[in-house]
């Protein structure tokens, strides 16, 4: 298989990671018990952790506070890994969230949400995006995941990496400060083979990125498809719709779907269709065209194969870049991944209420997910998602975000 590896835990030799559970260890002892809050500081910035509430068993759940030396500020829950807010500046230096989500945890366990499934900010898996009617097989034998999603399985499923409760561990290195997040998937969990060791670290550096390493294990075959799955406005969340944003896709082909959007298994040409975003488009520009694919989707809800050229697996390309003209807000990502699904925010509808009390309407927020291509495990064609017994899932996305006049190439 074709995963990407990190070059950090390529180096990891056992002397190494005793020294990374040392520095780890230290830093939970600051961090002290999920009730207190805890602060720590070096010279980038600061990791704070306080409590967010409890799970319905008890469970405590925590947040924590991640800044850099710019004042860039993250705040990640270990609930579903959710990202729950990220301040950046626009071109004035004045400081806005551009992460759309809630502030409380019961928002996120509420009832509605969990009807309304749009996975704020959350870590996706096992497997990010659709697996035809729930079903593949591997070596041999036939496996039945949830279908949620009508006939289809979407997201990992009833209860995905989204939903669970992660372990968290902060750290503070040279690039800046993040929070190491592990979790353990059961052999059988959701129906998926093999018990699956995940780990998925943030690092929010001071050259202003927020970098997503993820890494898993497993005693069995069996997919794996992580990715990240938050919705940004860059005008700041709750702020009307995304439709002015521009976007560029480093993609010069996407995977066409059913009207259940599961890929047809075509490999088709942006060229002249309104899924050409090889040029800053406004995501607005084109999507109320009368076309096929735009009507499955609702608008943009695609997998974009990226021109990674001649890169090795391991190596970042550019996968996209959003600009937003009136606060001057860029994010600029680029990852290991072969694909990134666009998600034009078509299924928010208002229902939802942010942090500021705003609701979030149609196309109020935009996620673009770094990931291998939807339905993978039934697509012989597709880059392959088996993980296998005694290989290391590796994958790494890096999102910048900066604030400038114009749209630079
Ligand atoms: C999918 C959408 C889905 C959304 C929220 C996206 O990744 O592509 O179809 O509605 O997640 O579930």
């Amino acid at each position: 298989m074709s995963h990407a590896y990190h070059p950090l835990f390529q180096t990891w030799s056992p002397l190494l990671l005793s020294a990374a559970v040392a520095v780890l260890t230290l830093n939970t002892a600051q961090a002290q018990s999920s009730s207190e809050a805890a602060t720590s500081t070096n010279a980038h910035g600061a990791v704070q952790k306080s409590l967010f509430g409890h799970l319905p068993d008890g469970r405590a759940v925590d947040v924590y506070r991640l800044t850099n030396a710019n004042g860039i500020e993250l705040q990640v829950t270990n609930y579903g890994g959710i990202i729950l807010s990220l301040k950046t500046p626009n071109m004035a230096g004045e400081f806005d969230d551009i992460a759309l989500g809630f502030d409380s945890l019961e928002a996120y366990l509420s009832d509605e949400y969990r009807q309304a499934n749009p996975y704020f900010g959350a870590i996706i898996g096992r497997y990010g995006n659709r697996i035809a009617n729930g079903q593949f097989s591997l070596n041999g034998e036939q496996y039945t995941l949830a279908s949620n999603d009508g006939n289809n399985h979407l997201h990992g499923g009833q209860q995905g990496f989204d939903k669970v409760l992660w372990q968290a561990e902060p750290f503070e290195n040279d690039e800046g400060t993040g929070l190491v997040l592990r979790y353990t998937s059961e052999d059988g969990e959701e129906g998926y083979p093999g018990r699956l060791e995940t780990e998925v670290t943030y690092t929010l550096t001071d050259k202003d990125e927020l970098v997503v390493d993820y890494r898993a294990v497993t005693d069995k075959a069996t997919p794996v498809n992580l990715t990240q799955h938050s919705y940004f406005n860059l005008k700041g969340e709750g702020n009307d719709s995304i439709l002015d944003h521009q976007l560029m896709l480093n993609a010069p082909e996407f995977t066409p779907v059913n009207d259940t959007l599961i890929p047809t298994g075509e490999l088709r040409s942006v060229d002249g269709t309104p899924f050409d975003f090889t040029q800053a488009t406004p995501i607005g520009e084109r999507i109320e065209q009368d076309n096929e694919q735009l009507a499955f989707g609702g608008g943009y809800d695609h997998n974009f194969v990226l021109a990674r050229g001649n890169a090795a697996a391991d190596e970042l390309v550019v996968a996209a870049k959003v600009w937003e003209p009136q606060s001057g807000r860029m994010v600029e990502i680029t990852t290991t991944e072969p694909a990134i699904q666009f998600y034009s925010g078509n299924f928010l509808n208002g229902d939802l209420t942010g942090k500021q009390g705003q609701t979030y309407g149609h196309r109020s927020g935009f996620a673009l997910e770094t990931q291998h291509y939807p339905d993978s495990p039934n697509q012989e064609a597709f880059p392959s998602t088996i993980l296998a017994p005694g290989d290391t899932y590796r994958s790494r996305t890096i999102y910048r975000f900066s604030a400038q006049q114009d749209f630079a190439p």
